[in-house]
């Protein structure tokens, strides 16, 4: 752990499931680490790569996305298109010497308030662990 370090999380949320999740959190006064930023999107299909890598050039120090579970995206492909684009996204942080882990995607239904909460806190704790992001550093390709 990094002594006082408070990550700044930005965590894309798909309107149809996860934002209502995040909601129900809310509802159900479920705590969840207030450093999660997050932002709606009509579906995790319309992040793109270069949405989550501006966000950790402008200063996240971790990012997810949360989407509906698979098989329940309201466009069908959304979140699988969205789950190979976290892929790719790890792949290209690993080629620059950032740690992939600071980026991920999770599924959770609209009733899955105390699932997104979790989610957060767990995430928090990740990036907690990897400590800040050097933004602006310039780094060694991984080899
Ligand atoms: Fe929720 Fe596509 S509509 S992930």
């Amino acid at each position: 752990m990094h002594d006082g370090f408070e990550p700044s999380i930005l965590a894309f949320c798909c309107r149809q499931c996860s934002y209502a999740a995040a909601d129900l959190a809310g509802a159900m006064r479920l705590q969840y680490p207030p450093q999660v930023k997050i932002l709606q999107v009509p579906c995790t299909g319309r992040v793109e790569i270069v949405h989550v890598l501006e966000a950790l050039h402008q200063g996240a120090d971790g990012v997810f996305l949360s989407g509906c579970l698979l098989g329940d995206c309201h466009y069908q492909q959304g979140n699988h298109r969205a789950a190979k684009r976290v892929s790719r996204i790890k792949e290209i942080l690993g080629q620059i010497g950032v740690e992939p882990e600071r980026v991920e995607i999770f599924f959770n239904s609209a009733g899955m308030g105390a699932g997104f909460a979790e989610t957060c806190r767990e995430f928090a704790e990740r990036i907690s662990r990897l400590g800040p992001l050097k933004h602006g550093e310039s780094r060694e390709p991984a080899s």
